[in-house]
């Protein structure tokens, strides 16, 4: 395919990688063999076919593709290929890319069935045991699995798969060729809602094989319910139903020799069965009522009958006629005489006349069919009701049919039921011409495209033969059963000889040559089917087409109480005059009924083979698969399929699909379809042999080309839903951004008008502020008015502000802030507030000590302050209390003061009155007098009362002169002293004295009293350093150092 060049992906990546993949695939297919016939090299070859088959069977690859056909062989044994996860793999993944599989049919049709909803059938086929009904099975499971579901659908889908084990039980048995060979034919619609969800579904059936209840061949059994009730049937439920556990109890039963089947475990199976019936809403009453019936064609099989002395039949199982009265609730004598009786209306006049054995026991076996017959059919419309879509009409439901219906079989003896299921698949197989081979080519010419044509055998003449009017086997059956006279199955063969004598596909004994005649017998009649050669036995035909049942039998049952026997016998059928369609016609009529609905649907085939008749695994019996290969068609649909056209689709639909995969057609395209189709299909690079145009059609020749083009299309759609995601998410982000920007905008502009009116507010509060401030200036010197008081008050605010941050410190800080002129008073008082309480404070904090220092020292301030040079030196000198301590002063002398405490004592240097020698003296202060001491003597002592003064001199000497009073000869007159600390002994002396006032600060000269009246004088000058000396005059000369204080 031209494909690989053909980048059917221009506008992303992944076609390579699939294609890939596609082919890796191809390379492990040949290792066992092709997975699609299509492939096949030698597609002509029956051989190569059949040896393909049996490479993949050996592999256990039981399914092969013809195109879209799918071919499966029944592998006889179980394959791990149909879990949960295989279903996954299968899920909406194109066909090419998986191996072929039930599955991948199953996936296509629900996806045709969504995608174009369209109705699907899936057409299974195949002869009996060749695994067709196993196969829709496993499809149902498939959708079971696979559909969306939802609670209501969970249960559909439980009564859809719910409703099989319920219907093989009662339509299903074991024959020679199949242990569950379907004995009725069933086409069921699954219907899908518009999710997809199988909401409801519908069963047909056809022709149930009656006779089976009452005759079974060699190594057959009668349906499985009978068996599954007799072995798991509950003691009680058997009781009350009459029946015995042993099946060999049952003359119904044992006709085959085979009750007990070791493939098969009825007492499982019926457990299933039982709950299956819940599943799909039988009530217990109503299972009860079908159990009866059920038991009651059992103990029909057992009433038995004598003749009486006339030779008419008597029934001598009274027993089973008493059981049977209470199971199908009729009266038991009523039945009884129904059973042995047989009613006609003659010209409006019932006649009625006894049976013999043997029509007594046709009698009852007929009954057992019917009763049989009719309960099946009413239990498929008890499983339509309850799988019935509830909501019919205002949603619309798309279907997918599978018909499974029995497959071909052939017999030793084969007999009206093999007539009709042998037609039954002539039929299907007409369909399939018809609608794969046939009308391929002629929509091939209708669309005018070059068609070679394949040679296929066309069995519609077996149909004809079967089913034409007048001419047909059917017609002619049905004649001999209405002629009036004695039409027997012999006459019926011989009309068939005179009818259809010329027909190529019919042969009797008679009409056979010599060598085949041998394998004839005289009542039979071979028909040359499409699968194969089938020789009928007409015996039985006429009764079994007939279908006849007494009129009083029928009487009996239209009376009977029991719900679904009063339901399956309509009292209408006895008074209606019409003779009722036989069973030939009815079967043909349902059969054209079943082709119109099959062809108004998009049909999938699988096509079932059987390996083996031994029903065994891995057994690949070639002779018996080349027949059913050639019967079925296969090799004829591969030639079709090669020869042809793999796909078509109308340019429309075509288009719409894949216009994506190019940007001229992309998104829309104006043109006619079919052009754009062309432009679409160069664009992808198909090559001229690949495909060819129709007139309303493209026609894709390779499956390949148009699974690597849907391919393309996955990818494509993977990369469009990006690209919508992306403009998607573009544009909403874009409207939200939009939003917030729009919000955001009103908030800056409503933010913004805020803050302009708040700094507008501030302006005008600030010029007005500027305003009042200026102006306040201005006025400042006015008396408070409106103009100024702003003004005013944030000058005093702000003084007092000021003032609050510089305090002054300490008394000596005499800082002050200046204040405004409106403010100086208050300004002076504050200060003096403040002054007062920083002195009360630091008042409050002086020591006893310090303040008597601080008195002495304003008492020394107050004697020398301006008046003694070296005063300024002693200020901050502080006055000590003594500058002698007791052990510094002799202990006679303390002893001789006895208790007289010294207040202050210090060195001294004496000078001597007359000679002013210098000596060395200490000088004590007590309470009362100033005494000198030299060493232990009491030299000197003056009581204040007798200081009379003390003198100094202005200058920086240290010298000083107590004066005495001289009156007072005891005194030895003014005493001249010098002390270090001259200020300090001084004034301690003029306080302890209480002379303060009597301190004479002397400028010059000072005169003492030097005793007896006589008096000295010392004279003071300043010099440059001290010096003591007696001057020639005979005064003291002093010279004081000049201190560069003063
Ligand atoms: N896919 C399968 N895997 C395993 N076993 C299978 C498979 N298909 C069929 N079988 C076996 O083959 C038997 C017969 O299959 P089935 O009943 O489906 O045949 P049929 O075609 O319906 O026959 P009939 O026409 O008689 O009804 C099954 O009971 C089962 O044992
Ligand atoms: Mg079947």
């Amino acid at each position: 395919c031209g494909l690989g060049e053909l980048q059917i992906n221009p506008w992303g990546a992944g076609a390579n990688g699939i294609r890939l993949t596609m082919e890796s695939a191809l390379t492990a297919r040949d290792r066992v063999g092709v997975q699609d016939f299509v492939l096949l090299e030698n597609f002509t070859s029956e051989a190569a076919f059949i040896e393909n088959l049996r490479k993949r069977f050996k592999e256990n690859l039981i399914y092969t593709y013809i195109g879209s056909v799918l071919v499966s062989v029944n592998p006889y044994k179980e394959l791990e290929i149909y879990s949960k996860q295989n279903m996954e793999r299968y899920r909406g993944v194109s066909f090419y890319e998986v191996s072929p599989h039930l599955y991948a049919i199953a996936d296509n049709s629900y996806r045709s069935l969504r995608t174009e909803r369209k109705d699907q059938c899936i057409l299974i086929s195949g002869e009996s045991g060749a695994g067709k009904t196993e196969a829709t099975k496993k499809i149902l499971q498939y959708y079971a699995v696979t559909c969306p579901a939802s609670q209501q659908v969970e249960t559909v889908k439980d009564r859809l798969l719910q409703s099989n084990p319920v219907l093989e039980a009662f339509g299903n048995a074991k024959t020679l060729r199949n242990d569950n060979s379907s004995r009725f034919g069933k086409y069921m619609d699954v219907q899908f809602d518009y999710r997809g969800a199988p909401v409801g579904g519908h069963i047909l059936n056809y022709l149930l094989e009656k006779s089976r209840v009452v005759h079974q061949n060699h190594g057959e059994r009668n349906f499985h319910i009978f068996y599954q009730l007799l072995e798991g049937g509950e003691e009680d439920l058997l009781r009350r139903l009459g029946l015995e556990k042993n099946p060999q109890q049952y003359h119904y039963l044992v006709k085959g020799h085979c009750a007990r089947v070791s493939s098969i475990n009825d007492k499982n199976d019926w457990k299933i069965v039982r709950r299956a019936l819940s599943v799909i809403s039988f009530k217990d009453n109503e299972v009860e009522d079908l159990l009866s019936i059920v038991a009651s064609v059992l103990h029909l099989g057992n009433v038995q009958f004598a003749a009486d002395e006339q030779g008419n039949a008597q029934v001598t199982t009274e027993n089973q006629i008493k059981y049977l009265a209470r199971l199908l609730a009729v009266e038991g004598s009523v039945l009884r005489d129904a059973l042995i009786h047989k009613k006609i209306i003659a010209k409006g006049e019932e006649l009625i006349s006894p049976l013999n054995l043997e029509q007594a026991a046709y009698a009852r076996d007929a009954l057992a069919k019917a009763i049989y017959g009719r309960t099946f059919s009413w239990l498929v419309n008890k499983v339509n009701k309850s799988l019935a879509y509830e909501f019919p009409g205002w949603r619309s439901t798309t279907v997918l049919g599978l018909l499974d219906i029995y497959g071909f079989e052939v017999f030793q003896h084969n007999s009206f039921e093999q007539f009709c299921i042998n037609y039954c698949n002539e039929k299907l197989q007409q369909l399939f011409i018809e609608l794969t081979l046939k009308s391929e080519q002629e929509e091939y010419e209708a669309e005018g495209i070059a068609w070679e044509p394949v040679q296929y055998f066309n069995n519609k003449i077996i149909c004809d033969l079967v089913e034409e009017k007048f001419k047909g086997i059917i017609s002619i059956l049905d004649e001999e059963c209405l002629r009036p006279g004695d039409a027997t199955d012999t006459t019926f063969l011989e009309k068939l000889e005179e009818t259809v004598k010329n027909h190529p596909h019919f042969l009797t004994h008679k009409l056979a040559d010599q060598k085949t005649r041998k394998s004839l017998g005289r009542e039979e009649f071979r028909l040359l089917h499409y699968a194969g050669e089938v020789t009928y036995s007409v015996a039985g035909f006429l009764d079994k087409n007939n279908d006849l049942l007494f009129r009083n039998l029928k009487e009996t049952m239209c009376n009977s109480e029991n719900p679904i026997i009063n339901q399956c016998f309509d009292r209408t059928e006895l008074t209606d005059k019409k003779r009722p369609e036989t069973a030939a016609t009815q079967f043909k009529n349902s059969l054209s009924k079943l082709m119109e609905i099959l062809m108004s649907k998009e049909p999938s085939y699988i096509r079932c083979i059987k390996p083996n008749d031994a029903k065994q695994a891995d057994r690949f019996d070639e002779v018996l698969i080349r027949h059913q290969v050639k019967y079925l068609g296969l090799m004829e649909n591969l030639r079709v399929r090669r020869a042809g056209f793999a796909y078509r689709r109308k340019y429309e639909v075509f288009l719409q699909r894949y216009k994506s995969l190019c940007p001229e057609t992309w998104p829309t395209w104006d043109g006619r379809p079919h052009d754009g189709v062309a432009v679409l299909v160069k664009h992808l690079g198909y090559k001229q042999e690949e495909y060819k145009m129709g007139r309303t059609k493209i026609f894709i020749r390779f499956p390949k080309t148009l699974f690597a083009t849907e391919d393309a299309l996955e990818v494509r759609k993977q990369s469009l839903a990006t690209k919508m995601q992306a403009t998607w998410r573009g544009f909403y982000r874009r409207k939200k951004f939009l939003h917030m920007k729009h919000s955001a905008i009103a908030i800056q502009s409503w933010w913004r008008g805020t803050l302009g009116r708040r700094k507008a507010a501030k302006r005008k509060w600030a010029v007005e502020t500027i305003r009042r401030f200026i102006k306040g200036f201005i006025y400042r010197n006015h008396p408070r008015c409106p103009e100024n008081e702003y003004f005013l008050d944030y000058i005093r605010f702000s003084f007092l502000m000021n003032l609050k941050r510089n305090l002054p410190k300490n008394v000596l800080d005499k800082s002050w802030p200046t204040p405004p002129p409106s403010l100086s008073e208050a300004s002076q008082l504050l200060r003096q507030l403040c002054m007062q309480n920083m002195v009360w404070t630091y008042c409050k904090r002086i020591s006893p000590e310090w303040k008597q220092q601080l008195e002495q020292k304003v008492i020394a301030s107050e004697i020398f302050k301006g008046k003694k040079d070296n005063y300024p030196q002693s200020v901050p000198r502080l006055f000590i209390n003594t500058r002698l301590g007791n052990e510094e002063i002799n202990a006679k002398v303390l002893q001789a003061l006895d208790n007289e405490a010294i207040k202050y004592a210090v060195p001294v240097v004496k000078y001597d009155r007359k000679g002013y020698k210098a000596r060395a003296r200490q000088l004590l202060l007590t309470q009362n007098a100033a005494i000198i001491i030299e060493e232990s003597k009491i030299k000197q002592r003056i009581d204040y009362g007798n200081l009379t003064g003390i003198s100094v001199s202005s200058l920086s000497d240290n010298l000083f002169v107590l004066h005495v009073h001289c009156e007072d000869n005891k005194q030895k007159g003014d005493v001249v002293l010098q002390s270090d600390h001259v200020i300090e002994t001084l004034t301690k002396t003029a306080m302890q004295a209480g002379k303060v006032n009597n301190v004479n600060i002397n400028q010059g000269s000072i005169k003492f009293t030097v005793g007896q009246g006589k008096e000295g004088i010392i004279d003071f000058i300043s010099g440059s350093e001290l010096l003591i000396a007696k001057a020639k005059n005979g005064h003291l000369t002093v010279v004081a150092p000049r201190l560069n204080s003063r």
